[in-house]
């Protein structure tokens, strides 16, 4: 089994909690530094249309500042568009804002969706700007996705963590299975796997096993888990359980 799997910690709700004052307090730049200094291998920001957690200003620190890959997350729109081909960001995520532009599980609806998106993984795949797509583990999903051109899939964890939470473990495990034969179809297209949302110390390991996926996108757990053991401690952890989901051997939830 591979072990290369890459963290992104992803900072958005480090700017809520500054936003929810206002001022600069805390600063999700620190946040990203120290994230780097836990051994996250890249940093992942999510400039949303109403700029409700990270701003323009920290986009363009995060660019200036960081030593690690950022990746943008952001709606497909022309004026996101112009931000990210005046910052150059290592990756772009294309992720949907409104309601219409998702399927069932919350993944970007690609199929629906090729006509507007595919002048938008052009141009970020002609600014060498790696694209990727925040879709549902889904054949069809996969399949335009790759037709688009783009060089990464995220495969949304979300239902799978909701599932978890709701203590509905026959549904969670038909979720996994699901995302396991996503990550198996989108590595034989040909594409680069990522999974994220909603993944917590109870729900990363079986994700993290599949052998496909390269890299995980987590953000709101280790947050919320800084308040309680640090940001350092809980990146440390989730790291940690990586690490060992990786290993090898039947994967477990914690
Ligand atoms: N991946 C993508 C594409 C996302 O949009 C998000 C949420 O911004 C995440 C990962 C991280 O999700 P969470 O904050 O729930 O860990």
């Amino acid at each position: 089994m591979s072990r290369q799997l890459r963290l992104g910690v992803n900072i958005d709700h480090v700017a809520t909690i500054r936003n929810a004052r206002g001022g600069k307090h805390p600063d999700p730049l620190r946040a990203a530094q120290m994230a780097v200094a836990a051994g996250a291998d890249g940093i992942t920001a999510h400039l949303r249309e109403d700029r409700r957690h990270i701003s323009d200003d920290d986009i363009e620190r995060l660019v200036r500042e960081i030593d690690r890959p950022l990746n943008l997350e952001m709606a497909a729109t022309e004026e996101m568009l112009s931000i990210a081909l005046k910052h150059r960001p290592h990756a772009v995520c294309l992720v949907p804002e409104k309601r219409e532009e998702r399927t069932t599980e919350g993944g970007l609806d690609v199929a629906a969706g090729h006509n507007i998106l595919a002048p938008y993984v052009r141009e970020l795949a002609a600014a060498k700007i790696r694209v990727s797509l925040f879709v549902e583990a889904n054949p069809v999903q996969l399949a335009v996705a790759k037709a688009l051109g783009a060089h990464v899939v995220e495969l949304h964890a979300g239902a799978y963590c909701d599932a978890h939470a709701d203590g509905d473990f026959a549904g969670r495990d038909k979720i996994l299975a699901r995302l396991r034969a996503g990550a198996k179809e989108a590595s034989r297209l040909g594409l680069e796997v990522h999974a994220g949302h909603g993944l917590s110390f109870e729900t990363v390991g079986p994700v993290a096993a599949i052998p496909e996926v390269v890299e995980l996108n987590i953000g709101h757990f280790l947050v919320g888990e800084a308040i309680f053991t640090g940001f350092d401690a809980s990146i440390r952890r989730m790291r940690q359980l990586m690490d060992e989901a990786r290993g090898g051997g039947e994967a477990q939830f914690a």
